[in-house]
């Protein structure tokens, strides 16, 4: 039986690569998250014609907002046995979603969260019958993130955002597999 992985961010620079590689592999399905969907369209139509794997899908979603991972997550049917979180961004400015949360908390934070705690049950399911994983990709500049300021509202400066954001997806990665 095909195993499945979704990636997040599979317009972009790695996601894509990743998501093309896994679909070179035999025996995947590969689903790509995606918020534009032409883009998708485009990075699924590519990824089929180069690998010849006929099972890859797209779903779109911004992912840093609550309501659009709630409508994946109910809209989701089938297994998962690979989730990667890779979507994130590193704004210049300062900048809120419609939902009023500072972006980069919202999606790369909040965003990979909502996705790891939102698929847990599946990816569980998973594991006993084959195997399950969640990746986490940030970056290797991580740093220390303020707590008392996780949306940068007293300080956002390229630089202390870039050093601060990317390592959250990692402590979120310590802070899951602790609580499991
Ligand atoms: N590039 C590097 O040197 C580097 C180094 C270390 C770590 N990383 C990490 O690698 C990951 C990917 O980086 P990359 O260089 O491939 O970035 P990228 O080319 O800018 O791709 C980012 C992806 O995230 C998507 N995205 C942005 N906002 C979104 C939202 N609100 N909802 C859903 N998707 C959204 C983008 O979609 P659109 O196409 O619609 O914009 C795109 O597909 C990130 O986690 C980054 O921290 C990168």
């Amino acid at each position: 039986m095909n195993k499945t992985v979704i990636v997040t961010g599979a317009t972009g620079a790695i996601g894509f690569a990743i998501a093309h590689k896994i679909a070179s592999l035999k025996n995947w399905d590969v689903v790509l998250a995606a918020r534009n969907t032409q883009k998708g369209e485009a990075a699924v139509e590519k990824i089929i014609k180069q690998t010849g794997n006929k099972n890859v899908k797209l779903v779109i979603a911004d992912l840093s907002l609550k309501k659009d991972i709630d409508k994946l997550l109910k809209e989701w049917q089938g297994p998962l046995n690979v989730l990667i979180n890779n979507a994130a961004i590193t704004p210049i400015k300062r900048k809120e979603n419609s939902e009023g949360i500072e972006m980069q908390w919202a999606l790369n934070v909040l965003g990979y969260w909502r996705m790891i705690e939102g698929f847990s049950a599946i990816l569980s399911e998973s594991a006993k019958t084959e195997y399950s994983r969640i990746v986490n990709v940030a970056s290797f500049w991580a740093g220390g993130l303020d707590l008392n300021d996780v949306e940068f509202k007293t300080d956002f400066t390229i630089t202390m955002q870039h050093i601060d954001s990317p390592n959250s997806p990692i402590e979120c990665s310590v802070l899951f597999l602790k609580n499991s």
